[in-house]
């Protein structure tokens, strides 16, 4: 299956929201999030698309960058190509792209329950720094994370 990495553009919006919704529930993002996100100047945001299949959208992630820091804004995966390697050139990516961007680290917020996403941060190399008590409700945590990019992806 021929997937590519391409910057996210207005018309991959609607399949990001069909994704966000089936990945995050209640806290799912709307359209006019994503309208606004790519509309920021300091916004860089990264989607995964199948070409030969009318480019379906399989997957997204952003990050907002305010030298000397970046921060993720979203990443997911759609749920039929997980754990195949897929979030981690994300994330890849996106330390390219703080790092191209003349930032020292990039940053995070993760919910503590969240195994698959603690499990890729910290392969990628973030270290978490600081936990938020119910930072998503009463009694779901955030842990938040950090991973300097001043030698890039390596
Ligand atoms: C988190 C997410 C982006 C990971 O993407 P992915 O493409 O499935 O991840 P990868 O295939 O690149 O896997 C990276 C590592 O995580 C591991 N992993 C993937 N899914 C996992 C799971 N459910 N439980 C434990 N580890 C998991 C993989 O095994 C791999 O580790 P390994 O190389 O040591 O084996 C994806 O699960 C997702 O979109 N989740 C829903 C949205 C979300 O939670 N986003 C993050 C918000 S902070």
């Amino acid at each position: 299956m021929t997937i590519t990495m391409v910057p996210m553009r207005w018309w991959h919006i609607d399949q990001a929201v069909g994704i966000d919704a089936e990945l995050f529930g209640s806290t799912a993002w709307t359209a006019a999030q994503f309208w606004s996100e790519l509309a920021r100047a300091n916004r860089y945001y990264i989607v995964l698309v199948k070409p030969d299949s009318g480019q379906q959208v399989l997957g997204y992630a952003g990050i907002a960058m305010t030298a000397p820091d970046a921060d993720v804004q979203t990443i997911a995966v759609a749920s039929a190509i997980q754990d195949q390697g897929w979030g981690r050139k994300l994330i890849a990516r996106l330390v390219d792209i703080a790092h191209q961007g003349g930032c020292r680290r990039l940053m995070l917020e993760v919910r503590d329950d969240n195994t698959a996403a603690l499990h890729l941060y910290t392969q990628q190399g973030f270290i978490s720094i600081a936990r938020r008590s119910s930072y998503y409700g009463p009694g779901a945590d955030a842990i938040i994370m950090e991973r300097d990019v001043r030698d890039g992806r390596e």
